[in-house]
């Protein structure tokens, strides 16, 4: 499988506080089935100012660490991008950490507010389209206002908006409402990945393997699959192949 969206890059953000606990979550992910990961620290003005300049030596050193290890797993850097407009001005400078591509489009994990959904943010999300950048929505089944009507997020699936899953919310460890609107999100077809969202390893771990498990249950494999390992799959592929920018930076750095 392939996490597109954990907190294990050490001492940046609220995930992994030292390199001893980062190198854990890590051999937890891998026993958890977890081959790929893309490490998606906060990028927050005011609470946590990452950005890829900063964020892009300490990934090269922890990469390094963990080969080092011999963990058998492949590292990559995005970041989590909160809904600013700090945010948008690090996107014009190119400091925004991609999560990968899809159809041709820069993928960026956008976090909106847990509290809602601000009104601003489908003209943001039309903004983000218009510079080519697709947005993926971070865990909508634990914002306020899907939870109170999925329908709220209709707009951004017309717009073409991917919607990542909590793993622990799929199977229910994240609160009835969430596991409720996963299940009411999967029901309308609108799921685009399940990542982790993992920060630690007491109550905010992976749990990929058994979302795996629970949606062949009750989804079916070709539907687990596509969440957990093709489509996760497919945005790496692309990241691959958008070799302009900020994206060049990240990979020539890397190879
Ligand atoms: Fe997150």
């Amino acid at each position: 499988m392939i996490d597109v969206h954990c907190h294990y890059l050490p001492a940046v953000d609220d995930g992994a506080q030292d390199l001893q606990s980062a190198l854990r979550l890590i051999r937890l992910a891998r026993a958890d089935g977890v081959r790929k990961l893309v490490l998606t620290p906060h990028v927050h003005a005011g609470r946590w100012d990452n950005s890829l300049g900063f964020l892009l030596p300490r990934f090269d050193a922890f990469r390094n660490l963990v080969a080092s290890k011999n963990i058998d797993v492949e590292l990559y850097l995005g970041a989590e991008v909160h809904l600013l407009p700090e945010s948008l001005r690090l996107l014009n400078e190119g400091q925004i950490p991609f999560i990968g591509g899809w159809d041709g489009m820069k993928v960026m994990l956008l976090e909106l507010p847990g509290g809602g959904i601000p009104p601003n943010a489908l003209a943001a999300v039309r903004y983000l389209v218009g510079q080519g950048v697709l947005p993926m929505v971070a865990h909508p089944e634990r914002n306020k206002t899907v939870m109170a009507d999925v329908s709220s997020l209709e707009p951004f699936v017309e717009e073409g908006c991917l919607l990542q899953l909590t793993a622990a919310s799929v199977i229910g460890e994240f609160g009835s409402r969430a596991y409720r609107t996963a299940q009411a999100i999967l029901k309308k077809g609108w799921a685009g990945v399940v990542a982790s969202d993992a920060h630690n390893a007491s109550h905010r771990r992976t749990r990929m393997k058994a979302a795996f498990r629970f949606l062949r249950k009750h989804y079916g494999e070709t539907v687990a699959e596509r969440l957990l390992v093709s489509s996760p799959e497919r945005l790496l592929n692309e990241r691959q192949t958008l070799c302009m920018d900020t994206m060049a930076r990240l990979e020539a750095v890397r190879w």
